[in-house]
């Protein structure tokens, strides 16, 4: 039995689709289902039996505390927070609870129910590249080690998460690992991160914008990779590390768009809006916006043999069909009509499944 939480996001939700169809224990899914925690993102596990959801807060530390004493994991994979940076510069005041108090809370849980845990359990925490701050353009991928230097709300929140970690590693002897990731792309993304947001609005022949000169470079991970990272990381990471994962592929946002643009001209051949690079359109820079994100993820293709399968081209493509293929999916979740479908397919607030 292992315990996630934030498993109807968008990351979350592919660990929980893997290890479902992989393997071959018990899952309890933690999750508050703010605006981004989708259940129609758990439609293919919707009848397993293996998997067990809980509508709560990782703040609610009673309700943590009982699920940890009810299901006694051998882990926890603490995905939940609020994850977008815009909304972050916006209103922070939601990640300052859900990353940071929620966290604590969470990790308080864990601390009370410690004396019941099984002798192996492991918690494994996942953070950012954007807690390191911004790296300079052509400067080299940093390592773990490298100094904590957030830039905005979220990286902030996502930093002060890692610090409660960390303490309680050293503190109280937490078996924790901490993963640093950096931008996951994907099925199931809320189109405000963005590459679903430039799908979104390309298919719809809205304009696409890029903030600021569009140099800023990130480095594009897909979120099967990602996730199956994370695994190795849970299956043999060693407590007390951090571990980076990156693709290695960083780009800047101008060529990420233009690539997207090539292939919805190639995929929507009748399109009335080819070319889709007429689509893009230069607006103010984000406040704060960091220029490059770069990890060195040397340490896990070392010590757990990880190496990303996917390229960034086929991942696009890949994003770009599953998106076309699922425009219900895509509607839903920009009307907000998914929070009928929870309530039809659902019918609950606050019980389990
Ligand atoms: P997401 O926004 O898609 O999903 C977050 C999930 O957490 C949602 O299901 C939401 O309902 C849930 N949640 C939010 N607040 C909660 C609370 N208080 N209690 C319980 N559940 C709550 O985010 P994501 O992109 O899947 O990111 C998952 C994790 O990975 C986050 O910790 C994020 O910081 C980290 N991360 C994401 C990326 C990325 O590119 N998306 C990169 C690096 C790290
Ligand atoms: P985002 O997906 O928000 O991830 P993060 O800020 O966590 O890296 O943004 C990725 C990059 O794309 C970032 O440099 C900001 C830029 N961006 C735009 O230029 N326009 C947009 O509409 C969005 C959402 C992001």
């Amino acid at each position: 039995m292992i315990v996630v939480t934030g498993g109807a996001g968008f990351i979350g939700s592919e660990f929980v689709r893997q290890w479902i169809a992989e393997e071959s224990s018990q899952l309890v899914n933690i999750d508050k289902l703010t605006y981004s925690g989708n259940l129609e993102n758990l439609a293919a596990v919707g009848g397993n039996s293996r998997h067990h959801f809980v509508q709560a807060d990782i703040g609610d530390q009673a309700v943590i505390e009982q699920v940890l004493h009810e299901h006694k994991p051998r882990a926890i994979i603490h995905f939940a927070a609020e994850s977008h940076v815009d909304r972050s510069i916006h209103a922070p005041a939601d990640f300052i609870q859900t990353n940071i108090d929620g966290t604590f809370r969470l990790l308080e849980a864990v601390r009370a129910w410690r004396a019941a845990a099984p002798k192996e359990f492991k918690f494994v925490h996942i953070s950012t590249d954007e807690v390191f701050g911004s790296l300079p353009l052509k400067a080299a991928a940093i390592s773990e080690s490298a100094a904590y230097a957030p830039g905005n709300p979220y990286a902030a929140s996502k930093a002060a998460a890692d610090h409660l970690v960390r303490a309680y590693i050293r503190t109280y002897d937490l078996p924790a690992v901490i993963v640093h990731c950096c931008n996951n792309y994907g099925p199931f993304q809320f189109p405000e991160k963005l590459i679903p947001l430039m799908i979104a609005r390309g298919l719809a022949g809205e304009s696409l914008p890029i903030y600021g000169d569009g140099l800023h470079e990130r480095d594009w991970l897909h979120v099967s990779d990602a996730v199956r990272a994370i695994r190795l990381v849970l299956a043999g990471g060693r407590i007390g590390e951090s571990y980076n994962i990156a693709a290695g592929q960083a780009c800047s946002n101008l060529q990420v768009v233009g690539m997207l643009c090539d292939l919805l001209d190639e995929l929507r051949p009748q399109s009335p809006f080819k070319p889709h690079r007429q689509l893009i359109k230069h607006v103010a820079e984000r406040p704060g916006h960091d220029r490059r994100y770069a990890l060195n993820a040397d340490k896990i293709a070392r010590e757990l043999g990880w190496q990303p399968q996917v390229s960034l081209l086929d991942g696009l493509r890949q994003t770009l069909e599953w998106y076309l293929g699922n425009k219900a999916w895509l509607e839903n979740v920009v009307s907000g009509r998914y929070r009928q479908w929870i309530a039809d397919n659902y019918g609950w607030r606050n019980k389990r499944s």
